[in-house]
């Protein structure tokens, strides 16, 4: 018998449904547990199939209808039940009673669509990438599941609208001069994210609280910024990256563990600044300037810019853009003239260069109004239909907002503690329906302990949360976080 469903998925031995209609093969159940994420109908599954659901959960066995089936422990002892007694009478049951395991439930709604993705025609395979048992890994499937998703290669995404039309307008004004790339694998050495950027050694971005180790020597790049050298010593001079970028960070509706930049860099002949009168770094700063402002124009219409001064290892003078947009400015990017020694260091000795880093999430939210981060990765039909390729005025409809719902937890922490290993232990049980974590009390006592308390803000963008799936959420976190942050609950 088969059925329909979309979407099942393999990872590792078990079956995850993540959606509606495909088609699976009742053999693949007799040795695989079954999950399925969304509504799912009791009576179009095999005998004695068990199926887990997020809302409504379905014990084949006895055909028994339950809410609380896939979050419990007891259902879990119900199901065997049902099971061993479906062999002794005989019934052909395909699902063995030994095949019946329990873990955290959750992890269908943060299920993955593969084992393996492609990103610019190499396979990265989550054996390569995730590592549990390596302690100089810190990769967790939640980050695994989102690499390959290319969201700025998709042209109807607004981060693909966006990216488009910063190409159009380096492609007008400088015709057939800038190389353009886009699916460049986002695992990097650390030598190409930081060291080749010269990213001081003590630098925080280097930490393991802020950044995804794949090993001691590789990392998921934490910025487009990794690609300077290799794109130098490639001999490319003019040139923009697109990508995906990990970093480790808190949980609100701006910030998001994956986001997407656009890197930017051109390079100056000596040839050049003594045709325009000017030594190479004035000549690489004001044609930066002009080239940026022009860009930001060219998105948010004739807006007030301006200038700040800023700080990056591998630029100097450094720049941030601002722009003046509904009544507040606005931080746009940031930017700069390259440090001589990384051109020296990379083949191009003697020239002068600029670069910019913008993040497309960032510029996405405002041109668009996308009010939560977590949207860019939503494939429900009411966010995704609402944008068309070439079409940067749209403006974003929100769907109905559903309640939030809250729930606070209170430990007192480790020397060892950080807020960013909270959010991903709360986001490893979670996923996309976590909101937002923050720390709304902290107190040290006579002894010296210190008391953090955090409110995490349960919401999904899709649809109303179940009493019992925030009860699981936050039970789970509160034993995760005292197992895996050395915490102790209070
Ligand atoms: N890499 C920087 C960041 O991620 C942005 C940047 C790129 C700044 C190039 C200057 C030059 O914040």
């Amino acid at each position: 018998m088969a059925m329909a469903y979309t979407s099942w998925s393999l990872l590792s031995t078990r079956l995850f449904c993540t959606n509606k209609a495909k088609r699976y093969s009742s053999s693949l159940l007799s040795s695989t547990d079954l999950f399925c994420a969304n509504k799912a109908t009791a009576a179009a599954a095999p005998a004695a199939t068990v199926l887990y659901c997020s809302s409504n959960c379905f014990c084949c066995a006895c055909n028994g209808r339950r809410r609380d089936l896939w979050w419990s422990w007891s259902s879990g002892k119900h199901i065997l039940r049902c099971l061993k007694q479906l062999q002794r009478n005989g019934t052909k049951a395909r699902a063995r009673a030994s095949s019946v395991r329990w873990d955290n439930p959750s992890k269908r709604l943060l299920s993955t669509a593969a084992s393996a993705v492609e990103v610019g025609g190499v396979t990265i395979s989550r054996d390569e990438v995730v590592k549990e048992e390596d302690p100089t890994n810190n990769v967790p499937d939640t980050i695994f599941s989102k690499i390959g998703m290319q969201l700025h290669k998709r042209p109807d995404h607004p981060l693909g609208i966006l990216k488009n039309v910063i190409y159009n307008h380096f492609d007008e004004r400088y015709p057939g001069l800038f190389h353009k790339f886009d699916d460049l694998s986002p695992i990097v050495s650390i030598k190409e994210n930081f060291d080749d950027v010269l990213v001081p050694s003590d630098h925080v971005s280097r930490s393991y609280n802020d950044t995804y180790y794949i090993n001691s020597e590789t990392v998921l790049r934490c910025h487009t910024s990794a690609h300077q050298g290799q794109m130098l010593r490639d001999g490319y001079t003019h040139f923009l990256v697109s990508g995906d970028v990990y970093r480790r960070d808190a949980i609100d509706a701006t910030h998001y563990p994956i986001f997407h930049q656009m890197e930017g860099f051109r390079v100056f002949t000596p040839n050049e600044w003594e045709k325009a009168g000017l030594d190479g770094t004035t000549l690489a700063a004001n044609e930066l300037k002009e080239t940026l402002e022009g860009l930001a124009k060219r998105l948010f219409g004739n807006v007030e810019t301006r200038w700040t001064d800023s700080y990056f290892p591998f630029t100097d003078p450094s720049y941030e853009l601002e722009i003046f947009f509904k009544e507040k400015w606005l931080e746009v990017l940031g930017c700069g003239v390259t440090k001589q020694e990384i051109l020296t260091d990379n083949g191009q000795g003697g020239k002068t260069a600029w670069a910019f880093g913008l993040g497309l999430e960032r510029l996405a939210m405002v041109l668009f109004d996308i009010p939560d981060i977590r949207l860019f990765w939503s494939s429900d039909p009411r966010f995704t239909a609402q944008f068309t390729a070439g079409q940067l005025g749209i403006k974003f409809k929100p769907f109905s907002k559903f309640p939030p719902c809250y729930k606070d937890i209170s430990f007192w922490i480790s020397d060892a503690f950080t807020e960013n290993n909270l959010c991903e232990v709360v986001r490893g049980i979670a996923g996309d329906l976590v909101e937002e974590v923050s720390l709304i009390d902290k107190f040290t006592n006579k002894k010296g302990m210190t008391s953090h308390c955090y409110r995490i803000t349960y919401r999904s963008m899709e649809r109303s949360l179940t009493d019992d799936e925030i009860n699981f959420f936050q039970a789970n976190v509160r034993e995760e976080a005292q197992k895996k942050l050395n915490v102790i609950l209070r």
